[in-house]
C-alpha cells in the first residue's frame, strides 16, 4: 500500500484524532488554560512517539515566565536524503465572543463539509496534517520515512512569545535541516493550490496614559483632571489619517516595491473586491491607502491597528468616573525592508511627541517579528509545485500574506534554510474568530499534499 493509499484509508480515524486534540482548549495567552496548554503539548508527544519518531521531548522555556512548550521530535536515519524541519503551533488564540459560536469552540463540530472548533485550521489542523502525512509514510514504508525530519511544534505563537526564538538562536545545531515546511497559512481560493511567499511582519504594543493619582468623580473634578482616554483617543488619532497612511515620521523609509514581476502575478489572482467585500470583511465599504489593490494593501504595504483600550468603566450603565489610567494595544504589521527595531524606536518617539498636558506615558514594545519574502528558486518549492499538481490538478499560485509567523523569519536568519509555506486554509475560515473551520476535504488534501511533497523531495 502506498503513504496515500494509508492516508485515504485511514481519513475517519484522522478526523477524529484531530477532534481529540481540537477539545483541548490550549488558549496560549490566559493563564487559566497554562495546564491545557501544557496538556496538548504532553498529547502530542505522546502521539509523535507512536507514529514512529525518536527523541520526542517537551522543551520547557529558560524565561521568566517560562511560557509554553516546545514539543520536539525527530527521525533522522535516511543517509542521503535531505532533512526536513516541520513547524507548527498547537495553541490557539481565545475563543470570544462566545455567543457568537454556532456550536461550542471546543467541541469540534462537523457540518456542510467544514470542521468547526477554535483551532481548526489555525494551527491544530494544519499542524496535524504533517503528523498525519509522517504516519502514514511510516506505515507504508516497513517504519521508516523516505527523508530525515525534524518536527518541533510551538506553544506560544499566538503570544509573539520568544521561546522558540531563542531555541533557534541558541541551538541551530540541535533544528540543522534542509529546508522548513509550515502549515500555517491559506490557499487563495478553494481548489487552487498556494505556496505563500511573504509575510508581514509585526511590532505589538502598548501605550499606557496616567493622569491622576486615583480614579476621580467626574463632576467634581472634570474640566480641571486630566482624562488618559481622552489623550489616548488624541494621540492615537494624529497615528494615521483618513486615507490609511501612517503618519509616524519616516515610517515608510524602508518600505520595499514589490517586483514588476510579483505585482503582475497579483494582478492575474482570481480575486473580486465586490466578493471580498461581502463575503470576508462585511462592512459598507473598504478603506485604506488609495492608489494601492487590495493585495498590495494587505500585503506589502504596513499597517497600524488598535485591538482594544482596558481601563476605565465598561460594565453595563453608566458610571461617572474619570479613570487614573487607560492603555491602548496598538500594533503595526511590517513589509521588507522594515526592521522591528526601528519601526518601534519612531513609533516610540513619535508617541511620545503627541502627549497632552498632565498625562505621563509608557510605550512598551509586547512582541515583535520580522517580515520577509522568500525566494522560490530552490528545488524544495519546485518538489511541492509538483506534489500540488498531483493532488489538485493545476499550477501553484505564489501569495504573500499580510498575518505573520514570527519564526519563520528566524528560521532564515539562524537556520540559513529556505522555507515552504504550504497552507490549506481558506479565506473565509474564520481566523482568531468565532465559527472558526477547517474545510475537512483540505485537511485530506494537505496530508496527500504533504506524503507527495516528501516523496517528491526524497527522489531529488
Ligand atoms: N497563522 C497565523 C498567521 C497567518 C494567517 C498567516 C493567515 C497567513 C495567513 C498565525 O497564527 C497568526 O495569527 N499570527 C499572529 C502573529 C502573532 C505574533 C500574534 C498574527 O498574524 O496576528
Ligand atoms: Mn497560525
Ligand atoms: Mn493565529
Amino acid at each position: 500500500m502506498t503513504a496515500v493509499e494509508y492516508a485515504q484509508q485511514s481519513q475517519g480515524r484522522f478526523l477524529e484524532e484531530l477532534k481529540g486534540l481540537l477539545r483541548i482548549p490550549s488558549v496560549s495567552t490566559l493563564p487559566e488554560h497554562a495546564h491545557d496548554v501544557r496538556h496538548a503539548a504532553c498529547i502530542l508527544a505522546k502521539e509523535l512517539e507512536r507514529i514512529g519518531l525518536e527523541n520526542v521531548k517537551l522543551i520547557d522555556g529558560t524565561g521568566e515566565p517560562a511560557g509554553h512548550p516546545l514539543v520536539y521530535a525527530d527521525w533522522l536515519h535516511a543517509p542521503g536524503k535531505a532533512t526536513c524541519l516541520c513547524y507548527g503551533h498547537y495553541d490557539v488564540q481565545p475563543p470570544d465572543p462566545l455567543d457568537e459560536w454556532k456550536t461550542p469552540p471546543f467541541e469540534p463540530t462537523e457540518r456542510d463539509g467544514n470542521l468547526y472548533a477554535r483551532g481548526a485550521v489555525d494551527d491544530k489542523g494544519q499542524m496535524y496534517m504533517h503528523v498525519k502525512a509522517l504516519e502514514s509514510l511510516f506505515q507504508a514504508n516497513d517504519g521508516k520515512l523516505p527523508l530525515n525530519v525534524r518536527m518541533v511544534l510551538e506553544g506560544e505563537e499566538e503570544v509573539g512569545g520568544t521561546n522558540i526564538a531563542r531555541y533557534v538562536r541558541e541551538h541551530p545545531e540541535a533544528l540543522k535541516a534542509d529546508f522548513a515546511l509550515i502549515s500555517d497559512t491559506e490557499m487563495f481560493a478553494p481548489d487552487l493550490p498556494t505556496l505563500c511567499v511573504g509575510l508581514r511582519g509585526m511590532i505589538y504594543t502598548e501605550i499606557e496614559a496616567r493622569g491622576a493619582r486615583t480614579d476621580l468623580h467626574s463632576g467634581m473634578y472634570g474640566g480641571v483632571a486630566p482624562n488618559p482616554f481622552v489623550a489616548l483617543a488624541q494621540i492615537i488619532s494624529r497615528l494615521k489619517d483618513e486615507d490609511g497612511q501612517i503618519l509616524i515620521p519616516g515610517f515608510y523609509d524602508k518600505v520595499a516595491v514589490p517586483s514588476q514581476e510579483e505585482l503582475s502575478a497579483w494582478a492575474t489572482l482570481p480575486f473580486d473586491e465586490h466578493h471580498y467585500l461581502e463575503t470576508e470583511v462585511g462592512s459598507t465599504m473598504l478603506t485604506g491607502e488609495p492608489g494601492f489593490s487590495v493585495l498590495e494593501r494587505t500585503w506589502s504595504r504596513p499597517t497600524l491597528e488598535v485591538h482594544g483600550m482596558p481601563g476605565g468603566f465598561i460594565g453595563a450603565g453608566a458610571k461617572t468616573v474619570i479613570p487614573a489610567k487607560a492603555t491602548a494595544k496598538v500594533s503595526m504589521r511590517l513589509v521588507p525592508d522594515m526592521t522591528p527595531d526601528e519601526a518601534f524606536a519612531q513609533y516610540k518617539s513619535f508617541v511620545e511627541s503627541l502627549c497632552p498636558k498632565g498625562i505621563e506615558l509608557t510605550v512598551r514594545l509586547v512582541h515583535a517579528g520580522e517580515p520577509l519574502v522568500i525566494k522560490t528558486d530552490n528545488p524544495y518549492v519546485k518538489a511541492a509545485e509538483r506534489a500540488l499538481r498531483q493532488v489538485f490538478g493545476r499550477d501553484t499560485v505564489f501569495i504573500r500574506s499580510g498575518g505573520s509567523i514570527p519564526i519563520v523569519g528566524d528560521i532564515e536568519k539562524h537556520l540559513k534554510i529556505p522555507s515552504v509555506m504550504m497552507g490549506f486554509g481558506l479565506p473565509d475560515d474564520n481566523l482568531h474568530a468565532p465559527n472558526e473551520k477547517f474545510h475537512i476535504a483540505n485537511f485530506h488534501r494537505g496530508i496527500e499534499s504533504i506524503i507527495l511533497f516528501f516523496e517528491e523531495v526524497a527522489r531529488n
